[in-house]
């Protein structure tokens, strides 16, 4: 028996940030994010039944190529999903992806990679009769345990994950996301110009830095502040308020790094250029007015995020004012895609 699916899930960018976790892939504190609209993992699942073994079996390929260094990724998320996806060990399973983005450019490939397989074994799992629960929350759950920040891409728009309040509501679950869908329509298009800065890898990597919260001298402060957050963030994207938006996303971005700097093992992932970005960022700003701000994964690169009235005056201050500082003069255009992973028969 053999079968076949093809999903494609978009990459995101939090606008609160998950930085921190406890037990099995659970966040310390609640994110919000926009999935974007270009930046996507492609990805086919092919499987083949084969003699029950207590090995999962399964090849890797990106872009053609087998990559080892995800198979582990692949085979740490397939022991986590634990008794309810044991029906995989009864199959030989062949994953193909390509990321229609380049690598290490401050786009989290690990955000949309891993919720497309995660969409994938879902898929493989309703055509053999074996899922439960609903489609899209099983298959953020599933993702969350291949990397965190990959649960919030199962939605387009804006999608948020972990336990908060807003409106004296308790909302969220830590096991899986959910989309936000109260945004008002002055938000309906952010536009998200990626100024790349550096594209070499990181020398930390973000599970080490979530690592790096056990233990965090302002761990407590960062959990109320990031709660805090959340909750100015979803009002302002209700109300159409700019301003509260663009405050509490530089704060959480400037917040992410100052965590990483004073964390017991200290570390920096800006550049020179990205604090003369965010200079320029903010006199331009100041200047024109203009609806725009940054923020920063846990990387060197600057998303400068803008809604679409701006696009024209932003994409002007990018050619002429940041192009020059930027590698290779480059940067990617994104914006908030609301159509969320999209599936064909493969
Ligand atoms: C800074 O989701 O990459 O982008 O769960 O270890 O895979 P793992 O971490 P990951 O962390 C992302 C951190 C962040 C903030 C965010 O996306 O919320």
């Amino acid at each position: 028996m053999t079968g076949q699916v093809y999903w494609e899930a978009p990459s995101n960018i939090a606008l609160v940030k998950y930085w921190g976790k406890k037990g099995l892939q659970l966040p310390c504190n609640p994110s919000v994010s926009l999935s974007l609209s270009l930046s996507k993992t492609q990805t086919s699942l092919k499987w083949v039944k084969k003699e029950r073994t207590d090995e999962f079996s399964f090849d890797f390929f990106f872009e053609g190529e087998k990559k080892c260094l995800f198979e582990k990724k692949i085979e740490a998320l397939l022991e986590r999903i634990g008794p309810s996806f044991s029906f995989v060990k009864d199959y030989h399973l062949e994953f193909r992806s390509s990321n229609t983005f380049p690598h290490s450019v401050g786009i989290a490939s690990s955000a949309s990679s891993m919720a497309s397989f995660a969409l994938c074994l879902c898929s493989m799992a309703k055509a053999l009769g074996h899922l439960d629960g609903p489609f899209y929350e099983k298959a953020s759950f599933i993702s969350r345990l291949g990397s965190g920040s990959a649960c919030r891409s199962l939605y387009g728009g804006v999608a948020s994950w972990g336990e908060f309040s807003w409106q004296e509501k308790k909302l969220g679950s830590d096991l899986f996301a959910t989309p936000v869908s109260k945004v008002h329509e002055d938000f309906s298009e952010i536009l998200d110009f990626i100024l790349i800065v550096d594209s070499s890898p990181k020398a930390v990597s973000s599970t080490v830095g979530h690592s790096l919260m056990n233990g965090h001298p302002f761990l407590e402060a960062r959990i109320t502040q990031a709660n805090k957050n959340m909750e100015s963030v979803l009002d302002a994207l209700y109300k159409g308020d700019w301003e509260t938006f663009q405050n509490v996303v530089e704060n959480e971005a400037l917040t992410l790094h100052s965590l990483m700097m004073n964390s017991v093992t200290p570390f920096i992932l800006m550049k020179p250029q990205t604090f003369l970005l965010i200079e320029k960022i903010k006199n331009f700003r100041e200047k024109t007015g203009a609806k725009c701000c940054f923020t920063l994964d846990a990387g060197p690169n600057l998303h400068l995020l803008c809604l679409k009235s701006e696009e024209n005056l932003v994409r002007k201050f990018v050619q002429e004012e940041c192009k020059k500082h930027l590698e290779n003069g480059r940067w990617i255009e994104d914006k908030m895609g609301k159509d969320g992973p999209k599936f064909e028969e493969a």
